[in-house]
């Protein structure tokens, strides 16, 4: 039944309003697995993460998160990329590869690779029955049910939190994680689904689009910046805010959005100064926080929170805008032109 549109005038849609309770869901029929993967990891030495899209955008996530929290350090590697550098792979470490679909050719590949080397593999992936989960020696369900849309919006959220749960399991109690908190958020978030809508419009002409965050916000900007190209057809690209000046300054002038990813955390008052600095260049400024500033053209507010709400929760709206923008100018937000859901060929 999850694979009808019900209500929703697309799958995207309706993806994307699934997500306060995927929160809840989200690894929930492999907790075994989630944790023996996590006793796994903390025993270790050497520990790769493998993806493609947005996939691999959580792999980011995830780098960040298990150095922060559980000091695990972690290599990432694009999956169609694994082949180039495979001589660093140590023999008899462990491969997480992250894959809604479980089909992609590049991460069976990456999976191929490492089990030459003995590696062990642990998949996070929204399909138990996929060739991935097939490979794999731990099989973390994301339990996210079918996503339809060829834009991945539910199954980031569900990769997200899965990557929680596994440090969960590496801290041992001391590392806490509000899921109610998060899935509040996210409906706090989606009520305000008519404001995103009109910024949509102001949007849907634009030919260039920016997403600045930093810190973790940097993995969420280049993830929003696949959604908007993916959705919308209009060139986006994820800036690191720190590295404004060492290059993107120079493009920002009277034709340009900036989106910046700004919650109240320790990333705030810098990415406060990026922003002002692109504002005084005449870009247009969407602010994405829980904070107001007279620098925003266009505030979404989300929900205060604790930190690791806040990936989440900023990720929505992006979503959102995404797919309002293909809604006003007319393209079909379920079917983008020349791209499949699953890429099962090289
Ligand atoms: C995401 O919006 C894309 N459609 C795409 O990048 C996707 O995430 C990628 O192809 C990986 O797919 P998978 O998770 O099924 O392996």
């Amino acid at each position: 039944a999850d694979a009808y549109k019900g209500d929703y005038a697309h799958f995207t849609l309706k993806e994307i309003s699934e997500q306060p309770d995927i929160i809840f869901k989200s690894g929930e029929n492999t907790k075994n697995a989630i944790k023996n993967a996590g006793n796994h990891i903390k025993n270790s030495n050497n520990i790769y993460i493998t993806g493609s899209g947005t996939s691999y955008n959580a792999a980011l996530i995830a780098k960040q998160i298990l150095a922060k929290y559980a000091k695990i350090k972690v290599d990432t590697i694009i999956s169609s990329e694994l082949q180039f550098s495979s001589q660093i792979i140590e023999p008899e470490s462990t491969l997480i590869a992250i894959s809604q679909s479980g089909e992609s050719a590049d991460v069976l590949e990456a999976v191929n690779i490492a089990k030459k080397e003995k590696c062990k593999i642990i998949s996070i992936v929204n399909s138990l029955t996929s060739s991935l989960a097939r490979e794999s020696d731990f099989i973390i369900g994301m339990n996210c049910g079918p996503e339809i849309g060829v834009a991945a919006t539910k199954s980031f959220t569900s990769q997200i939190i899965i990557i929680y749960k596994l440090v969960e399991v590496i801290c041992n109690g001391n590392f806490v994680i509000d899921y109610k908190e998060i899935s509040n958020a996210i409906s706090k978030i989606l009520e305000n689904h008519a404001q995103v809508r009109n910024i949509a419009k102001e949007i849907k002409e634009i030919s260039d689009i920016y997403v600045l965050g930093r810190g973790v916000h940097y993995p969420i900007a280049i993830e929003s910046a696949l959604k908007l190209k993916e959705l919308t057809y209009i060139h986006a690209e994820g800036i690191a805010g720190g590295e404004l000046k060492h290059g993107p300054l120079a493009l920002m002038d009277s034709n340009v959005f900036v989106i910046i990813i700004n919650p109240k955390d320790s990333t705030y008052s810098d990415t406060l100064t990026s922003a002002r600095e692109i504002k005084a260049r005449g870009a247009k400024i969407i602010g994405i926080s829980d904070e107001k500033s007279d620098v925003y053209d266009y505030w979404i507010e989300i929900p205060k929170t604790s930190e690791l709400t806040y990936p989440i929760s900023e990720t929505i709206p992006i979503q959102l805008l995404s797919y309002y923008a293909a809604i006003e100018k007319d393209t079909d937000p379920d079917y983008p032109r020349n791209l499949a859901k699953s890429v099962t060929v090289k």
